[in-house]
């Protein structure tokens, strides 16, 4: 058994303790901006915030929830105003927008602890998502932006 709070509100799950959030998020509460890339933590497609830390979802267990906070990219912001996704949009970040959302939790996570990051920072921090349409420099530029 798992109780946990999903974008504020509060949920109790009682299957496999050892689901990845990943799937509970997309199959149990039907919260699919979390995409399942590579499953095996390697290119930050499912990042989502775990007590407001950016966790991979794929490797996340719903175990290792209980009594905690999830944020996905549809919680980040009621209204889809967080300073980050005000920069992606202004800057026509995405491609393909696969990537996106874990892009986007990444760097509003970044944000949070570190409100001026330096470029190497940025670069840091970023380095493990990956994006393979290849759009490194507009993230970077948003992630600059939404710093402010
Ligand atoms: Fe989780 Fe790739 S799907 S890191």
């Amino acid at each position: 058994m798992a109780n946990l709070t999903v974008n504020g509100e509060k949920r109790t799950f009682s299957g496999d303790p050892n689901l990845p959030l990943l799937w509970y998020l997309r199959d149990e509460v039907a919260l699919t901006g979390t995409k399942f890339g590579c499953g095996v933590g390697v290119c930050g497609a499912c990042t989502i915030h775990l007590d407001g830390e950016a966790v991979r979802s794929c490797l996340t267990t719903i175990a290792m929830a209980d009594g905690k906070s999830v944020t996905t990219i549809e919680g980040l912001s009621p209204d889809g105003e967080h300073a980050v996704q005000k920069a992606w949009r202004q800057l026509s970040v995405p491609q393909c927008g696969y990537c996106q959302a874990g892009q986007i939790m990444q760097a509003a996570a970044l944000l949070t602890k570190n409100r001026a990051p330096s470029d190497e920072q940025i670069v840091e921090e970023m380095s493990g998502n990956l994006c393979r349409c290849g759009c490194y420099q507009r993230i970077h530029a948003a992630v600059r932006l939404a710093a402010g």
